[in-house]
């Protein structure tokens, strides 16, 4: 493992543990956000808390994106071209509700590319972790991407974003998608729906309206998986779009979507 990836396991686990030992009694929501159902915990700002400390004393040159504090320069405004990217609890609705599907997600960054990734499913004690060039593992073991599974064959995981109006577009491409796939999946948090496309739990995976810090970490983890991560019409994973899953099926679940226009407004 890198030294970065080794940082990034050490700070998420941290956290993790920290979440662990403070939701049941500390997991209210304290605010919503972009709707009515898109929450913040008090516990979600902790996390990112603990989490940029630990980066700051141990790098404290680096830059750091946090999905609850923004973006930080780091002193000398991030000088390194390091930038650490965090989701600190990817799956906050299921986090609230109890639910065993959250994770926290931290990435690292040089001058612009992912080089390692750590998904920490906290509440079932997988860590996933990857880092570029050197394969994606949980614990001790190399994870691989299905192959050769033909859309009709395929789990594929999907997820909803929180505004209404994008909600009733991803509801009727969802509904053309489900007629021509094994089934769909929707688990509740980004990042661990990339792992899973990883670890072969599911076969593809596409979402409209994801952030950077959803996907930074476990998307270096399903490409070191072998699988393909992008956006639709060649473009790279974006927020319009993001779609993953071993080359071949990422071909046909790309022409199924981009036939559906999923990127349009109601
Ligand atoms: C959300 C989860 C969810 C996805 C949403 C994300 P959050 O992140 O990843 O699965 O469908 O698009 O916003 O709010 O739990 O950090
Ligand atoms: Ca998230
Ligand atoms: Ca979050």
């Amino acid at each position: 493992m890198t030294d970065f990836a080794r940082l990034a396991e050490d700070i998420a686990r941290e956290a993790g543990d920290m979440l662990l030992a403070k939701r049941p009694t500390m997991s209210g929501v304290v605010e919503t956000k972009s709707s009515p159902t898109d929450v913040v915990t008090a516990l979600d700002r902790a996390s990112e808390e603990l989490i940029r400390s630990r980066v700051r004393a141990a790098r404290p040159g680096d830059r750091f994106l946090g999905e609850e504090g923004g973006e930080e320069g780091g002193e000398e405004g991030g000088s390194s071209g390091v930038r650490w990217i965090v989701d600190p609890i990817d799956g906050t609705v299921n986090f609230l509700y109890g639910l065993p599907e959250w994770a926290v997600s931290i990435a690292v960054e040089v001058d612009g590319e992912v080089v390692a990734g750590v998904v920490n499913v906290a509440p079932r004690g997988e860590v996933f972790t990857a880092a570029l060039g050197e394969g994606a593992w949980l614990g001790g073991e190399r994870l691989r991407c299905n192959t050769g599974v033909p859309l009709a064959g395929a789990l594929v995981a999907t997820g909803f974003g929180y505004g209404a109006a994008r909600r009733a577009v991803q509801g009727e491409v969802v509904a053309s998608v489900l007629p021509r796939v094994r089934d769909i999946r929707r688990g509740g948090s980004c990042a661990i729906d990339l792992c899973s496309v990883a670890a072969g739990r599911v076969d593809g995976y596409y979402e409209r309206g994801v952030n950077h810090w959803d996907f930074a970490a476990a998307g270096l983890v399903a490409t070191e998986a072998g699988a393909r991560l992008g956006g639709l019409h060649g473009r790279p994973a974006n927020s319009e779009l993001l779609l993953c899953a071993a080359p071949g099926l990422f071909e046909e679940l790309h022409d199924l979507l981009a036939g559906l226009d999923p990127e349009r407004d109601a």
